[in-house]
């Protein structure tokens, strides 16, 4: 793992939009992405840059079950106002919510990611580990699934929402054994909150009770963190 401990989340947006442009620029063709909170400043600099994804593909990691790409909350709305609207790819692909049959959803999603291997991932990390919506306990060598959300997730998440009774239960997420599949892997995390999470995915054993352990395991990862996410790094 490369770590890269940088003052805010402001510099670590600079970082990250600098992994995006040498990944294309070196031949990376289809982008894993993540939504949430995190990855806005890598977002926000790769928006107001030059940088053409017209030629590329995106394929996000999760959505939550339930919703409909039009609903404010969806990760398909996330993706087109924070990305897409600026810089659209070829073709964006985001689970779909609106699929009731569970089986057909992830067998659906996981061809999609074989016939379009992931060359450069973006991930966020979960104050309880998780990566994607992989929480613990999740198998390392998961395909995409359904996931039942834990209550720390919901309750993370329910700053999006009017009302916490609105946060949905469910997502559909790639799975652990997909995310490791990617060529290259970018995982940032901001803020003191997340510091455990990160001392246990950058230090501790490798443990499915901290899913982004795994990453340790992986050849090609760089980790972008604030001060106050490094603070607990011995
Ligand atoms: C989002 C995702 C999640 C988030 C994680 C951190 O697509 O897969 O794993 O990256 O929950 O969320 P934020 O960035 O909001 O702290």
């Amino acid at each position: 793992m490369k770590v890269k401990i940088v003052a805010d989340s402001l510099a670590g947006g600079r970082l990250g939009y600098e992994l995006f442009a040498k990944a294309l620029a070196n031949g990376s063709r289809v982008f894993g992405l993540a939504t949430g909170s995190t990855p806005v400043s890598t977002y926000d600099q790769i928006t107001a840059s030059e940088l053409d994804f017209s030629h590329c593909i995106s394929i996000n990691l999760d959505e939550y079950v339930g919703l409909a790409p039009t609903h404010p909350q969806s990760y398909h709305a996330f993706m087109q106002a924070h990305f897409f609207k600026q810089k659209p790819f070829s073709n964006s692909f985001v689970p779909n919510g609106l699929n009731p049959d569970e089986n057909d959803e992830t067998t659906r999603y996981e061809e999609i990611i074989a016939n379009h291997p992931i060359d450069f991932q973006i991930l966020g990390l979960g104050r309880n580990g998780h990566i994607g919506f992989n929480e613990p306990g999740t198998e390392f060598d998961s395909a995409t699934h359904r996931v039942a959300l834990t209550q720390s997730t919901i309750d993370a998440n329910a700053r999006f929402f009017a009302d916490k009774d609105e946060v949905p239960h469910f997502a559909y997420s790639m799975g652990i054994g997909t995310i490791m599949k990617s060529k290259q892997i970018l995982i940032e995390a901001y803020g003191a909150n997340k510091a455990e999470a990160v001392q246990q995915m950058i230090e501790g054993p490798v443990t499915k009770q901290v899913p982004a352990s795994i990453l340790q395991q992986h050849a090609n990862v760089t980790v972008i963190i604030d001060q106050a996410a490094a603070a607990n790094l011995t």
